[in-house]
């Protein structure tokens, strides 16, 4: 006697939301993927993001990178949102469904019983003891529509305060790429010279923090076609004195011109648009060789992307791998040892074809032969070019066409290799003798 309200039951309850479960979990499974996938990226793009913001900065792409971070970021949250709109809605027509069919049953088990109860007694009771029976099932049934509400619900709250939380990384990841109080752009900006005949510190004095000055009374001259070797200890500030140049920072005090042009008085967009850099822990990106290289120069042919990577001794390990220059690189892609990745760093700085190259032990991990091949090339290709060259391998330094011996915040010694160790008392002298004492065997 209960077939027809079982029947009912089946038809609205039991079967939409069979149906629905059938033809949702694949949609939730895509969804569920896709909001990993989407913030998986987000993560390692904010995690390149922080470690390439010194890169990014020199390179002068930080439109580039906000594009490709924020286009991340929106995906990221767009999946997470239709992922829980989707829950949402499931949950919300299963529960109506479920509230629906549980009133309407209990109205026509009623009816039905107050119909029937004249005339089978029998039909009473056991219509009350089924009723009761049903009405605890669907009592539970409803009590779990309504806890999976409130999961929703919880849901919905869940996803905003994980809305807070990006919102939070992509303010940090945005300040930490913004922040310059020490640079300003002048009103009236010069142009950054068009042939670069030198570069020179002028009694400059730095420190991160006023009273602790990092370089104090720095004077430093270097021609175009030349390369300057800037020697010293770890520590010694020698990283600092090229920051200074790309105007990640402004001196306290003297000055850093180009020609006679006061860097100060330039953009800093057009300073750093005439600087290239590659630096010893140099910053790779999930994308191709060829865009690696391309980073600083996105419209780089692919003929000059070769020249660049052939300078920097790069082009034959590049075309080792299985797809060349198209190879990716990245978690999902190829690995390169240190000495690869710092010659696609050099390669990269030597497409940007600027007049002024910055290598910041960037040759670190190279062998000897090959940091000097590279810097034999370098010289070819860097004729006019200002180059400066930060490493402590001697075999390279003493090729150096002037070495700049950094102590104590100050250059004490300029000079060649030659002009140097015959110094009485000198302290490249020195260096040379302990560095020599400390490689022969
Ligand atoms: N961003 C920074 N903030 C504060 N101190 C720094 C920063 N970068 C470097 N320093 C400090 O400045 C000094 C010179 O560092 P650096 O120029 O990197 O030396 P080098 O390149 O010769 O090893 C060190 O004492 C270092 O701890
Ligand atoms: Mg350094």
């Amino acid at each position: 006697m209960f077939d027809p309200w079982f029947t009912l039951m089946v038809v609205v309850v039991v079967f939409p939301v069979g149906w629905l479960s059938i033809v949702s979990t694949p949609r939730i499974r895509r969804r569920v993927l896709a909001n990993r996938i989407a913030n998986s990226d987000l993560t390692s793009r904010a995690q390149e993001v922080f470690a390439a913001v010194k890169v990014v900065k020199a390179n002068r792409a930080e439109s580039r990178v906000f594009d490709r971070f924020s286009a991340d970021s929106i995906r990221a949250l767009d999946t997470a949102y239709f992922l829980r709109l989707d829950m949402a809605l499931i949950t919300l027509v299963v529960g109506l469904l479920a509230g629906s069919t549980l009133i309407l049953s209990e109205y026509i088990m009623v009816s039905w019983i107050i119909d029937q109860r004249d005339t089978f007694l029998g039909a009473l009771v056991a219509s009350l003891i089924g009723f009761a029976v049903w009405n605890y099932g669907a009592y539970r049934i409803a009590m779990g529509q309504v806890a999976g509400f409130a999961f929703g619900m919880r849901g919905l709250l869940g996803i905003w305060m994980r809305m807070q939380d990006l919102f939070l990384a992509l303010e940090r990841a945005f300040f930490l790429l913004d922040i310059e109080p020490e640079v300003d752009d002048p009103e009236n900006p010069l142009p950054f010279p068009i042939r670069v005949a030198r570069v020179r510190w002028h009694n400059v004095v730095f420190g991160y923090n006023p009273d602790q000055p990092i370089l104090r009374g720095i004077d430093l001259e270097a021609g175009a076609g030349s390369i300057t070797a800037i020697v010293g200890a770890t520590g010694s500030g020698k990283s600092t004195l090229m920051s200074l140049l790309l105007r990640l920072y402004d001196p306290d005090s003297g000055r850093i011109e180009v020609n006679d042009v006061d860097l100060k008085d330039m953009a800093v967009d057009d300073v750093r648009r005439h600087a290239a850099i590659a630096l010893q822990k140099n910053v790779l990106f999930a994308n191709t060789i060829a865009n690696n290289i391309g980073f600083g120069n996105p419209t780089a042919e692919p003929a000059a992307i070769e020249t660049a990577a052939t300078i920097a001794c790069a082009h034959d390990f590049i075309e080792a791998q299985s797809k060349g220059y198209n190879t990716e690189l990245g978690e999902r892609g190829a690995k390169l040892s240190a000495g690869q990745r710092q010659r696609l760093s050099i390669a990269r700085a030597v497409l940007r074809d600027a007049p002024i190259l910055i290598l910041d032990e960037p040759t670190a991990s190279l062998d000897a032969q090959t940091e000097q091949r590279v810097l034999t090339n370098l010289t070819t290709w860097g004729k006019d070019k200002v180059i400066f060259l930060i490493t402590h391998r001697l075999s390279t330094i003493r090729n150096a066409d002037q070495i700049a011996f950094l102590e104590d915040g100050r250059i004490v010694e300029t000079g060649s290799h030659d002009e140097l160790t015959r110094l009485e008392n000198g302290r490249y002298r020195a260096f040379v003798e302990t560095e020599t004492v400390e490689t022969s065997p």
